[in-house]
C-alpha cells in the first residue's frame, strides 16, 4: 500500500457566502423533463435556501404536459426530497420556495405560445415580479432553434427596463455545421453576452480549481510543459449504463456526449496559457487557443489515434447487467459507441510532442473522472544498484469526482541504514479540507448566469473549435469499418484495444478500479 501524506488547509476558513443573484424570473422550457427535476429545481431551491435570491425571484416551468401550479410544485418537491444535489431538504425552506414556482402549459412548437407566454410574464410583472428574464432551454437540444425564433417572434429577447438572457444545454449541435447554424440563429436574437452555453463540468469546484492549482502556485507551472511532462491522461468513466436516455444516447454516442464538450474542456484547462485576467473573455480566449492547436485528424489518423467500444453484458458491484444492445430502447444491432478513447496532440510551443490521451465510457469498472499528468523520469538513475525498489516517475492527479482532490506522487527514502525507497502520495482532499457542502455545478452556473458572469460558459468560437476536432472523427468513423461490437464487458476497464493507443510509447492507462494500485502507478 502506498504511504500517504495528507495535505491540509493552513487556515481553516469559513466558506464565504454566495453572492446575490440579480432579481429575475427563470423560465424553463421542458420543465416536465428529467434535467429540470434532477438538477435545475434542486439548484434553484438550494440557492433560495442560502439566501441568494431576491424577494421577487420566480420560476415559470413550461411544457406541453398538463399540470397546475400545485401539481408542478408537488412533482418538484418530490424530486427535491430525494435529490442528492440538495444540501439538506427542509420543509420551512420549501414553504418559502414553493410559492415562487409557477407552471405555464403550452406547446413551444406553436407560434401563438410565445405571445401567450409574454402576456403571462407581463401579468406576473404587474404583480411584482422582475423585468429580468432568464430563459433555460431544457427540451431536447434539437428543439433549441425553434424556441429561439419563437422568443424573437414575441420580442421576448428584449425586456423593457430589464435584461433577457438564454441558457442553452449541451449538446450544442451535433457537428460543426449544426453548431454554426445554431450559433447563427441564437446570435440573430441575443447578443453573445446574453447567451450562456452550458457545460456543467465547468461549474464543478474541482474543475475550476485546475486554474487555481496551475496559476496561483509557482511550484507546478515551471514544469507544466513538454520539457517535463511525458503524457497526460484524462479519464471520465462511469458504471451506469444508458438508464432511461436510450433514444438520446443512440443518436449521440460517447464521443459527442462526453469528449466533444466535457473532456475537451478538461484538456483546455490543463493545457491553456495563463489568461491576463480571470474574466470571461480572457479565460475563454486562452481555452480556444488550445482547441486551435489541435489539428483535425485525417481518416488514417483517426484509425490510428482513436478506439470505439460498446459494452456487452457483465457484472457491476456483484449484479448482472445487460449489454448495451439489450438495453430497453436500444436497437439490437446498434453500432453506437458507449466508449471512446482518443490520442490528441496539442501542437503548440508548450505541448509539442506530449500526447494527451482521453477516454470515456459507460458501464466501466468504476466511477472516476481524473486528469493525470505523468512527468518524465529523472535524467540519471542515481539509485540504481543500491537495492532501491523502482517506482514510477512523478505524477500529479487532479481528481474531479469522486473524492475530489489533488495528489502528487513521488519517491521517498524508507527509514533504515540501507538505501531503499517507496512511492508516496501527497494528497489533498476537498471534502476533508472544506467539508462536503460545496455548491453543485448547476447551482454555480445558474447563479453566474443570473449575475451576468459568463466565465464558466462556452463562447461561440470555443464550441465551433471543439466541433472542428470532433466532426472529422465522427466522419472518419462513418467511413471506416465498424468494430466488432460488443468489444468490452460491462464492469471492465474498457476495450483492450484502448491500451494499444498508449503501448507503443511505453505509456499505460491508470487502473480505474483498484484505486490504490492506480495511485501507485
Ligand atoms: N437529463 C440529463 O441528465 C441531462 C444532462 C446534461 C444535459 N442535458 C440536456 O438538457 C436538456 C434537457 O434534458 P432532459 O433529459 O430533461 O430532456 P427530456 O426529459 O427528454 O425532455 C425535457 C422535456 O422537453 C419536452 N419535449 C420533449 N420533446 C419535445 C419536443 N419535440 N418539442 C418540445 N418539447 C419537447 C418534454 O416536455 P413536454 O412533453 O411537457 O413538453 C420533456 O419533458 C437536453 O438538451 C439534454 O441534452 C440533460
Amino acid at each position: 500500500m502506498t504511504p500517504v501524506i495528507e495535505a491540509e488547509v493552513e487556515q481553516k476558513l469559513e466558506r464565504p457566502a454566495l453572492p446575490k443573484a440579480d432579481p429575475c424570473t427563470v423560465v424553463i422550457f421542458g420543465a416536465s423533463g428529467d434535467l429540470t427535476r434532477r438538477k435545475l429545481i434542486p439548484a434553484l431551491y438550494d440557492l433560495c435556501g442560502v439566501g441568494c435570491m431576491s424577494a421577487c425571484f420566480q420560476v415559470v416551468g413550461t411544457g406541453r404536459t398538463h399540470m397546475t401550479d400545485a401539481q408542478f410544485r408537488d412533482a418538484m418537491k418530490a424530486s427535491a426530497i430525494t435529490s442528492k444535489d440538495v444540501r439538506e431538504f427542509n420543509e420551512e425552506t420549501w414553504k418559502r420556495f414553493a410559492p415562487r414556482l409557477r407552471y405555464f402549459v403550452g406547446d413551444p412548437a406553436k407560434i401563438g405560445f410565445y405571445a401567450e407566454l409574454r402576456s403571462f410574464l407581463e401579468q406576473m410583472q404587474r404583480e411584482g415580479s422582475s423585468a429580468n428574464v432568464l430563459f433555460y432551454v431544457s427540451t431536447p437540444a434539437s428543439f433549441a432553434g425553434e424556441i429561439i425564433s419563437g422568443l424573437q417572434s414575441a420580442q421576448l429577447n428584449q425586456r423593457e427596463g430589464g435584461w433577457s438572457r438564454i441558457i442553452l444545454e449541451k449538446p450544442f449541435g451535433r457537428d460543426l455545421e449544426s453548431a454554426r447554424a445554431l450559433n447563427d440563429a441564437v446570435l440573430k436574437v441575443f447578443d453573445e453576452k446574453n447567451i450562456y452555453r452550458i457545460d456543467h463540468y465547468l461549474g464543478k469546484e474541482t474543475v475550476q480549481n485546475i486554474l487555481v492549482f496551475r496559476f496561483a502556485n509557482s511550484i507546478f507551472e515551471p514544469v507544466w510543459n513538454r520539457n517535463y511532462v511525458e503524457y497526460v491522461e484524462i479519464t471520465a468513466a462511469e458504471t451506469l449504463g444508458v438508464e432511461r436516455r436510450a433514444s438520446f444516447y443512440e443518436e449521440t454516442g460517447a464521443l459527442r456526449d462526453m469528449v466533444a464538450n466535457h473532456l475537451l474542456q478538461l484538456v483546455a484547462l490543463t493545457a491553456m496559457e495563463p489568461p491576463v485576467a480571470f474574466d470571461a473573455d480572457s479565460v475563454r480566449e486562452q481555452k480556444v487557443q488550445v482547441f486551435r492547436s489541435i489539428r483535425p485528424m485525417t481518416v488514417e489518423e483517426v484509425a490510428a489515434n482513436t478506439v470505439r467500444g460498446q459494452y456487452g453484458p457483465g457484472r457491476i458491484g456483484g449484479v448482472e447487467v445487460p449489454g448495451y444492445r439489450q438495453e430497453p430502447g436500444v436497437n439490437p444491432e446498434s453500432n453506437t459507441e458507449t466508449f471512446a478513447a482518443v490520442r490528441l496532440q496539442v501542437e503548440n510551443w508548450r505541448w509539442a510532442g506530449v500526447p494527451f490521451y482521453l477516454r470515456t465510457g459507460k458501464r466501466l469498472a468504476d466511477n472516476v473522472t481524473e486528469i493525470k499528468v505523468h512527468f518524465k523520469r529523472t535524467p540519471q538513475a542515481l539509485f540504481a544498484g543500491t537495492g532501491v525498489r523502482s517506482f514510477g516517475p512523478n505524477s500529479v492527479s487532479l481528481r474531479i469526482q469522486p473524492d475530489e482532490g489533488i495528489s502528487v506522487s513521488f519517491g521517498a527514502k524508507r527509514p533504515g541504514t540501507y538505501m531503499s525507497t517507496v512511492p508516496v502520495l501527497a494528497k489533498f482532499s476537498y471534502a476533508d479540507a472544506f467539508g462536503g457542502n460545496t455548491p453543485v455545478a448547476y447551482e454555480t452556473l445558474i447563479l453566474d448566469a443570473m449575475r451576468g458572469d459568463a466565465t464558466l460558459f462556452t463562447r461561440r468560437d470555443e464550441v465551433e473549435a471543439e466541433w472542428k476536432i470532433i466532426t472529422p472523427i465522427e466522419e472518419a468513423w462513418a467511413q471506416l469499418p465498424s468494430p466488432q461490437f460488443p468489444n468490452y464487458t460491462a464492469g471492465s476497464e474498457g476495450p483492450e484495444l484502448a491500451g494499444n493507443l498508449l503501448k507503443a510509447s511505453g505509456h499505460r492507462w491508470m487502473l480505474m478500479l483498484k484505486k490504490e494500485a492506480a495511485n501507485a502507478d
